[in-house]
C-alpha cells in the first residue's frame, strides 16, 4: 500500500542506498528528472545531476552524521542538459537508506508563490490602512488642544511641552499618511521609463556622489502607460535602499546598476502579458538580512534603526496599481530588485 501511495504522490521521492546509488524513485521523480527508474537504478545519484560534487558531499554528510537537512534553491543539471532549481530534503532512514524529497522551484511554483504573497500583502495593507485611519482621527484633536493650551501658558518651559506635543503629532501624521500610501487615483499617461530612471539617478547622485551609477538601458523599449511621479517614487525607494545599504556597509567601490529590458510573453501573477517592461536595480552591497527576506515588502519592516520600513511596501503598492510587481533576489555582494510593469495599452 505504501508503494501505491508513493506512486501517486505529486512530490518527487527518491530512495538511495548507502553508496548514494538510486534504489527507487516514484513517477513524480521520474517526471521531474526526465528519466525513468529503470535507466537510473543502481547508478550513483550525485554523478547524474550536475553540480554533483556539492550534492554528493551533502548527501554523504547526511548519511555519515545521520542528520536530515534541507537544501534550498539547489541548481541541478539534468541528463537532458536542462537546468532545474529545486529545494530538496534528505532524511537518512538507516545506515544504508537515504530518503530524498525534491520540490521544483520553477516558474510554475514562482507564480503560485507570487499569488500567495500578493494576497498576504493585500491583507496586511488593509490592516495597516485600518489602523492608520484609527490613529489619524484623534490626531487633529490632540494638535488643536495642545495649540490652545500653549496659547494660555505663560511659562516658556511649559510651552516647550506643548511644542513637543505638536511636533510629535505632526511626525505621527506624516508617518500615517505615508502608511496610507498614495491616496489619489493613479494616472495612466504615456511615459518613458528611462526618463523616470534618469530622474532617480540625478537625485541619487546628489545624495551620494560616491556611488557609481551604471546605466544599461534598452533603447528599443516603447513608452508605457502609467503615473510618472508614482513610478519615480517606487524606483527611488528601491534604489535609495540599495545606496543606503552600500554606504552603511562601507562597500569599497559601491556600484548601482539601473537596467531595463523588454520581456515578451511574461506571466505576472496569474496573467500572461505580451510585453512587460523590466527595470532591474542591482547593487553590490551586503545583501538583504536573512531575517527580513520573507517579510521584506510588509509595512514597518526595516533592518535599520532609523528606518520606517515603508519604502518597499509603498513601492510594491505603486507597482500593483500598475498591474505589476516587484521581486527580489539577494546574496551578499549582489542584490537585485526587479520592477515588472505590463506594457499593454489600457483603454480607460
Ligand atoms: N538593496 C538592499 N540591500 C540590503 N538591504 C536592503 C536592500 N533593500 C532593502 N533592504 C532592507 O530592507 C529593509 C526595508 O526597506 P524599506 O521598506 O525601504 O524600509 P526602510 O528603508 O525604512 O528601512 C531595509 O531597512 C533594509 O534592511
Ligand atoms: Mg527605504
Amino acid at each position: 500500500m505504501y508503494q501505491r501511495l508513493m506512486e501517486h504522490l505529486t512530490t518527487a521521492v527518491l530512495l538511495l542506498d548507502g553508496e548514494l546509488r538510486l534504489s527507487w524513485m516514484n513517477p513524480a521523480a521520474e517526471a521531474l528528472l526526465a528519466i525513468s527508474l529503470s535507466r537510473l537504478k543502481g547508478l550513483p545519484l550525485p554523478s547524474l545531476v550536475g553540480g554533483g560534487a556539492e550534492v554528493g558531499e551533502l548527501l554523504a554528510k547526511a548519511r555519515d552524521e545521520f542528520h536530515p537537512f534541507t537544501q534550498r534553491e539547489a541548481r541541478l543539471t539534468l541528463v537532458t542538459g536542462e537546468m532545474l532549481t529545486v529545494d530538496y530534503t534528505v532524511s537518512p532512514l538507516s545506515a544504508d537508506e537515504l530518503l530524498l524529497e525534491v520540490e521544483p522551484r520553477d516558474r510554475l511554483l514562482r507564480i503560485s508563490r507570487e499569488e500567495a504573497l500578493q494576497t498576504r500583502q493585500e491583507t496586511i495593507k488593509v490592516l495597516a490602512r485600518g489602523l492608520a485611519h484609527e490613529v489619524k482621527n484623534p490626531l487633529g484633536g490632540i494638535r488643536g488642544a495642545a495649540q490652545l493650551l500653549g496659547r494660555d501658558l505663560d511659562d516658556p518651559g511649559l510651552q516647550e511641552f506643548t511644542r513637543i506635543i505638536i511636533e510629535e503629532v505632526d511626525r505621527l501624521r506624516d508617518l500615517v499618511d505615508s502608511m496610507l500610501g498614495p491616496n489619489r487615483v493613479i494616472r495612466h499617461e504615456p511615459l518613458n521609463i528611462h526618463k523616470v530612471l534618469e530622474r532617480v539617478r540625478s537625485l541619487l547622485i546628489v545624495e551620494q556622489p560616491k556611488v557609481w551609477i551604471e546605466r544599461d538601458y534598452d533603447p528599443s523599449l516603447p513608452d508605457l502607460s502609467g503615473d510618472e511621479s508614482q513610478l519615480i517614487q517606487a524606483v527611488l525607494n528601491v534604489a535609495r535602499n540599495a545606496v543606503e545599504a552600500m554606504t552603511e556597509a562601507g562597500v569599497a567601490s559601491p556600484q548601482l546598476t539601473l537596467r531595463t529590458r523588454a520581456r515578451r510573453q511574461f506571466t505576472l501573477g496569474a496573467e500572461r502579458h505580451r510585453l512587460v517592461c523590466e527595470v532591474a536595480i542591482i547593487d553590490n552591497g551586503p545583501g538583504i538580512p536573512a531575517s527580513l527576506r520573507e517579510t521584506l515588502f510588509y509595512p514597518m519592516v526595516s533592518g535599520r534603526a532609523e528606518g520606517s520600513g515603508l519604502g518597499l511596501s509603498i513601492a510594491q503598492s505603486i507597482l500593483h496599481q500598475h498591474q505589476g510587481l516587484i521581486e527580489c533576489e539577494s546574496e551578499p555582494g549582489h542584490t537585485q530588485f526587479r520592477l515588472l510593469i505590463p506594457m499593454e495599452k489600457r483603454h480607460d
